[in-house]
């Protein structure tokens, strides 16, 4: 061998072992044996929050899709005026730098919390992909009673590549289980509304409020969304744009609460005989997202088979049910920031869709697609909330 090629190949090991000495050193340092250090948050650790979603120096990820980021508004408005039982606030620390934040909110009475929604999921922008997340959150889901462990979900957007690959993994091997998209539609009726004129047969049906819980229990519990998957893709809405477990607690507080509406068959108003479908009302609506406007958010729950025609009746039966401004009767009527008499609009979120690509043109069930705009809901965005299980 010459000169030449011993002072290469001398030359490129050593760059080679400089290149390994500067790789083992970050990972040791960010990651693997870094004295990451984890504690619970507290109410004044909003500067933490702050630093760790680069909302301090502007770097910070667009992650509502509209360009910002939603957890200092609802660090300060949401988080911290509930009842300390039910959510789970965690940071992880280098030294003084808070990295990482992950948080679990829970569902149930707060002596008997029973399913949770990982969100607020950040890490520092200097310290991704480290396997930050990898540990602040398996940290996060010990400190979960098992109960709420084994039923915890998550969502993100369609648009958040870096999460979307995260939570689908490799080929073959998913973080996380896929329960489905869904997509939000403003109902956007006509004015003056003509009913008589559209065709329908929205007369035949009976629109109410369901009183009990055990047919509403009944229809939830025998869909097939729920008896022909594992794990169930049938969720009930929960807070804000949140979901939680069908469970007998859950459907009896949406009962409770006023929150699901009926579409029968005329003539059948009592139990869940001639349900053709059920409307349930998220907990919380919502102002200046994803319209201007109060919000409020509904998801649907249909009698399968429902042949095309009966399905744009639902849907239209449920639209014209739905009041334009805010009420004494309205479930979130009494919440301070809401004024009697404000505009309201109504958001049907369709979905789960089985749209296993993240980019796929079909993520609302195709049928569904083709009475919607038929029945007013008009699709507010392009994109979708992929939610997931915790496996
Ligand atoms: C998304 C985020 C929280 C992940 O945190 P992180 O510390 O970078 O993630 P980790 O390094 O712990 O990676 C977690 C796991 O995902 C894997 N992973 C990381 N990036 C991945 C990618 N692009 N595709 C597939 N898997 C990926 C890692 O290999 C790791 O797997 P392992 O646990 O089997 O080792 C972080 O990047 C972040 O704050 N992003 C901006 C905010 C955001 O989008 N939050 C989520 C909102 S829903």
């Amino acid at each position: 061998m010459s000169r030449t090629s011993l002072a290469i190949a001398a030359g490129a090991t050593t760059a080679a072992a400089v290149a390994l000495a500067i790789w083992i050193r970050r990972r040791t340092q960010s990651s693997g044996t870094c004295p990451l250090v984890i504690r619970a948050a507290v109410k004044d650790d909003l500067e933490h929050l702050l630093v760790v979603a680069g909302l301090k120096d502007g770097v910070g990820k667009d992650i509502t899709g509209d360009g910002g980021d939603y957890v200092k508004e609802a660090w300060v408005e949401d988080w911290w005026t509930r009842d300390p039982r039910t959510h789970f606030n965690e940071f992880a620390f280098i030294g003084d730098l808070a990295v990482g934040f992950a948080r679990c909110d829970c569902f149930g009475a707060p002596e008997r919390i029973e399913s949770g929604w990982l969100e607020g999921l950040r890490v520092h922008s200097g310290y991704q992909g480290r396997g930050i997340m990898h540990r602040l959150q398996a940290h996060l889901l010990c400190s979960l009673p098992p109960i709420v462990r084994q039923q915890t979900y998550l969502a993100v957007g369609s648009t958040n590549t870096q999460m979307v690959g995260i939570c689908d993994g490799g080929k073959g091997r998913p973080r996380y289980e896929y329960i489905g998209a869904f997509v939000m539609h403003a109902l956007e009726l006509p004015k003056p509304a003509r009913p008589a004129d559209d065709g329908s047969c929205t007369s035949t049906l009976h629109v109410r409020i369901l009183d009990s819980s055990e047919a509403a229990w009944s229809f939830f519990a025998s869909h097939p969304l729920h008896t022909e998957h594992k794990p169930s893709r049938l969720l009930l809405p929960a807070r804000f744009y949140a979901f939680r477990a069908l469970t007998h607690a859950a459907v009896a507080d949406k009962v409770a609460g006023g929150r699901i509406t009926a579409i029968c068959r005329g003539g059948t108003d009592r139990g869940n005989e001639g349900v053709l479908a059920l409307f349930v009302n998220f907990d919380s609506d919502h102002k200046g997202w994803p319209l201007q406007t109060l919000c409020s958010f509904h998801t649907a729950y249909f009698t399968p088979g429902l042949p095309l025609e009966e399905l744009r009746a639902v849907l239209l039966a449920f639209g014209r049910s739905r009041p334009t401004a805010l009420h004494s009767g309205h479930p979130n009527a009494s919440s301070d920031d809401l004024t009697p008499g404000e505009s309201l609009t109504t958001i049907l979120v369709a979905g789960p869709c089985d749209n296993k690509q993240p980019d796929s043109a079909t993520d609302v069930e195709p049928k569904l697609s083709k009475v919607l705009a038929a029945a007013h809901f008009k699709r507010s965005r392009d994109t979708h909330l992929r939610v997931y299980k915790v496996p």
